[in-house]
């Protein structure tokens, strides 16, 4: 018989340095009462120098694994989704392998931007019930503060740094365990130029016109991006829940990436999900790109909140434009 592909471990890494809705007054023409009722962030991690996505997804990977109680060798592939990678090659997934150890792997590195951890979810649940590979680990890991203009204030108060890490395998766990329904997801892009970061691949190499263009700064039309946002996320939601033959009101929280309170609300009330069922981190991460769903899944794990039973609504949403949804089933101990 098939086995389903459950997440069995989880594991995070957040840098230490804080910026604060405060520390962006002093930097930007804005206010803490703007961005706070904008968007529902007071604060973000910023990575330091020597910090990058594959040390911090490194370090969000060995927590998973030691969570998931399996060995950095028996890991079968490693799937990084990030859209900060260290280099454009080789992939972030590559040196994060060097960096555990996990030396029978494969690795590669893929794109959906903001709905990374989503659409990585559909892809290692496939090489796990196809019978592919036995452990998969999925690393998201985010260096936004690396491509924000800090002098443009439309961007530079919304994203954040920080790495979240799922081991998704076809044996599960002494402890809880993640069962991953169908994966749901879509893309648009036509709508490519509405989020976009224009420098520094082969159409527009780094040049030094490049650079007074500022064109290695990520460029957003915000209330654009909002309005697909909400309207995607309602739809793919509405559908992940449906078919994989649930009801709205099975659904024990919402676990949405974490773009804007204002988006989440937004889907929420759509999807007639109660705000008390609604998981949010976007006060003290901002935007932290693929990393958020993980984020957020790990510290409902860290506060004891994921029980036996419970079905959890994730949702997700970036550049591309890409969409996803699915639907994770809590399975403890006892259910074996
Ligand atoms: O994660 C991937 C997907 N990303 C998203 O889903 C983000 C979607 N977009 C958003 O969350 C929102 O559109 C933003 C938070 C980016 C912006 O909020 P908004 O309510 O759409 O504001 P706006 O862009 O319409 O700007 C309203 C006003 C403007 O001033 P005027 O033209 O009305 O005079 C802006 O210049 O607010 C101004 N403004 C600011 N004021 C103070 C923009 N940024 C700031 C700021 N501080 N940081």
């Amino acid at each position: 018989m098939q086995k389903s592909a459950c997440i069995i471990g989880m594991g995070r890494y957040l840098p230490e340095r804080i910026l604060t809705n405060a520390d962006l007054e002093k930097m930007v023409d804005t206010s803490d009462e703007w961005i706070y009722t904008r968007t529902g962030m007071k604060a973000r991690r910023i990575a330091a120098e020597d910090e990058f996505p594959s040390t911090m997804g490194a370090k969000a990977a060995i927590n998973a694994l030691e969570e998931a109680q399996i060995g950095a060798d028996e890991v079968d592939l490693i799937i990084c989704a990030t859209l900060t990678p260290d280099y454009i090659f080789p992939s972030t997934a590559c040196l994060i392998q060097e960096q555990i150890g996990a030396k029978n792997a494969s690795a590669f590195d893929f794109q959906a931007a903001c709905t990374g951890f989503v659409y990585a979810l559909s892809i290692a649940k496939a090489f796990v019930e196809s019978g592919v590979h036995k452990n998969v680990l999925l690393v998201a890991t985010e260096k936004l503060s690396s491509i924000i203009d800090y002098t443009d204030r439309t961007t530079c108060v919304l994203f954040g740094d920080g790495a979240a890490a799922a081991v998704i395998s076809s044996e599960k766990s002494p402890g809880v365990n993640l069962k991953i329904n169908r994966v749901f997801q879509g893309a648009d892009g036509a709508l490519a130029d509405r989020l976009i970061l224009p420098g520094g691949g082969s159409r527009v190499p780094p040049s030094i016109e490049s650079v007074e263009r500022g064109d290695h700064f990520l460029k957003m039309e915000g209330k654009e991006v909002f309005k697909h946002a909400v309207r995607k996320m309602k739809d793919v939601s509405v559908q992940a829940v449906e078919e994989n033959g649930f009801e709205l009101a099975d659904i024990s929280y919402l676990v949405s990436h974490q773009a804007n309170v204002r988006i989440i609300n937004a889907v929420a009330e759509r999807c007639q999900i109660p705000k008390e069922k609604v998981k949010m981190t976007i006060e003290k991460y901002g935007n932290t790109s693929a990393s958020s769903i993980g984020l957020c899944l790990c510290d409902m794990q860290e506060k004891s909140e994921l029980k036996d039973g419970d079905h959890l609504l994730l949702c997700a949403f970036g550049a591309g434009l890409t969409w996803g949804a699915t639907v994770l089933s809590v399975e403890g101990e006892d259910n074996g």
